[in-house]
């Protein structure tokens, strides 16, 4: 199968790689890319491990080819923090106690930092709706969302002291 020539910016920095048009994102973001902070716990669309960003836009990365992704922009969770300071979602996972084993936690995170995008003071009910594309097996949720709330309130008081 011809390769195709895609160009996505994945993290702010533009990616011109070669791939075949049956490659997944999530494996080209993996295995291509080495961002391996995408995790993969199903392949089948189920448990939303592999959540990344599409122009702001959660989706499940193995369930897309890369070949859709050309054009556009893809953040991953190693694109959340800067080199000095971590993204307010990563702080209320660890104040909060959001995880356990890990597995889960960087799609949480991209699916949390989406919401609060377009929501800044979301309801409990609502972050459990913007979760719910997301399965955790460790933590019962209670701490994911105390979490996402814990960072809702610190994004708003940033933009307060702005
Ligand atoms: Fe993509 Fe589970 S690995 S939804
Ligand atoms: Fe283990 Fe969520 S912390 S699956």
């Amino acid at each position: 199968v011809p390769e195709r020539r895609i160009t996505v910016t994945v993290n702010g920095a533009r990616r011109v790689v070669e791939c075949e048009p049956r490659l997944l994102l999530s494996h080209l973001l993996r295995q291509g890319l080495r961002l391996t902070g995408t995790h993969m716990g199903c392949d089948t669309t189920n448990c939303g491990a592999c959540t990344v960003l599409l122009d702001g836009t959660p989706v499940k990365s193995c369930t897309m080819l890369a070949v859709q992704a050309d054009g556009h922009e893809v953040t991953t969770v190693e694109g959340l923090a800067t080199a000095s300071e971590l993204h307010p979602v990563q702080e209320g996972f660890r104040e909060e106690h959001g995880l356990q084993c890990g597995f889960c936690t960087p799609g949480m995170m991209l699916a949390s930092k989406a919401l609060l995008d377009r929501d800044p003071d979301p309801s409990e009910e609502d972050v459990r709706w913007a979760l719910s594309g997301n399965l955790c097996r460790c933590t019962g949720y209670q701490n994911i969302v105390k979490s996402v709330l814990w960072a809702a309130a610190k994004l708003r008081s940033e933009r307060e002291d702005q």
